[in-house]
């Protein structure tokens, strides 16, 4: 257990190990969109958990067309999409960072797979009009006036986010969000400037990337977390992935957090019943073909549940961190048990539960809340 606990270093953060807390939806932005007193708690339960790189739950680079009725039983999304949300992050970073933990924020646009319920009826916006098959959504093509403005509306968030202090920027690019609409062929039909080869498909990212160096500097750490498959046909696969991870890489993407699947294919995102070694880091055999290709610091999440599995990650040179979503809901201090010595797998059963509810209450527990209803029951 030595690669595991070793320090990290992205560009000009310093990383106390090689875990990561994966972007997980939490659900606790207050109505107006802020971090809620909920949430600060949460990151500061990770980080005395010893996690590394805290990411924070995928956070809103623009607000909905519709106001939400204010209801305490319902899960709002925090927002980053004005300057007005900075100083409101400021705390919640000085906490974090006196328990030893580096933050960065995950950023997103939902593109085709957005509610047109929150956009008040109107179609999502996408690269292209293609169905969209876990909602039925039919989106509107961006106009390239439109993908400008959504091109400078990312490098603004990027520079809120190092304002407010956090260590690194994450842009979402997977889980078939906007950018990951862009890069894949299956939802990117275009045949202007932002559309065809590899290049023409990346070009929103790396467009974003440039403009975003102009703001933040050379040394502030831009990450990403992409697909290195969608697992739809004519989607994105391992090999073009890796092409898409040299174009952007070499634009200045600082990390690459290799993910899957998109919401018509959910179940490779987190898979169900990772119940032996064998289905742990079921991204692996990607994350190889994009090590080949790509020099930046490389993440692995996806299934990730024993210590032993984690390590040979890092000692065969696939991955330069460790990335965990699920086993973090069951078990916020997970990385300490391990670190003083108690090398059991994680707890996380991954029956998914946390995720089929995640628009509700994502981040409880069910199992464990039942096992522990059922103990008092018999006391
Ligand atoms: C409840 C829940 C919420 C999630 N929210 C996000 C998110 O906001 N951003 C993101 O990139 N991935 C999100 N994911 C995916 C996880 O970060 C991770 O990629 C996936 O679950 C596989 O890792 P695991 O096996 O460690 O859970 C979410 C997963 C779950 C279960």
């Amino acid at each position: 257990m030595s690669l595991l606990f070793e320090p990290f270093q992205i560009k000009s953060i310093n990383i106390r190990n090689r875990t990561v807390r994966s972007a997980t939806y939490e659900g606790m932005g207050t109505h107006a969109g802020a971090p809620s007193k909920q949430l600060a708690k949460l990151y500061n339960t990770l980080a005395e958990g010893q996690v590394g790189l805290l990411v924070t739950s995928a956070t809103l680079i623009e607000r909905f067309k519709i106001s939400l009725p204010e209801d305490e039983n319902l899960a709002y999304p925090t927002f980053i999409d004005s300057d007005a949300m900075i100083a409101l992050w400021r705390p919640i970073v000085k906490d974090v960072h006196a328990r030893g933990a580096a933050i960065a924020m995950q950023v997103v646009h939902p593109g085709r797979q957005e509610n047109p319920m929150l956009r008040g009826g109107e179609p999502p916006i996408a690269p292209s009009a293609v169905e969209e098959k876990a909602f039925g959504n039919m989106p509107r093509a961006m106009s390239v006036g439109e993908i400008e403005e959504m091109v400078e509306k990312f490098a603004q968030v990027c520079r809120r986010v190092k304002e407010a202090g956090l260590d690194a920027v994450q842009l979402h690019g997977g889980h078939g969000y906007l950018l990951s609409n862009f890069i894949s062929p299956y939802t990117n039909r275009r045949t202007d400037e932002y559309g065809g080869d590899t290049r023409r498909r990346a070009k929103i990212i790396v467009d974003i990337v440039r403009r975003a160096r102009e703001l933040v500097g050379e040394d502030y750490p831009i990450m990403i977390k992409m697909n290195c498959s969608d697992f739809v046909p004519d989607g994105l696969t391992k090999d073009e992935a890796a092409r898409v991870a040299a174009v952007i890489a070499d634009a200045g993407i600082d990390c690459i957090e290799i993910t899957g699947g998109i919401y018509e294919t959910r179940e490779e995102m987190s898979r169900k019943g990772i119940n032996k070694q064998e289905k742990e880091t079921y991204f692996r055999p990607y994350a190889e073909a994009l090590r080949n290709t790509v020099k930046v610091p490389l993440i692995l999440v996806g299934g990730v549940r024993t210590p032993k599995v984690a390590e040979r990650v890092l000692s065969d040179g696939i991955a330069d961190m460790i990335s965990f979503s699920r086993p973090f809901i069951r078990e916020p201090q997970l990385i300490k048990r391990w670190k003083e010595g108690d090398l059991r797998k994680a707890t996380c059963i991954s029956c998914n539960q946390c995720s089929d509810n995640v628009f509700t209450q994502p981040m409880r527990c069910y199992v464990e809340e039942a096992k522990r209803a059922k103990r008092e029951k018999n006391l």
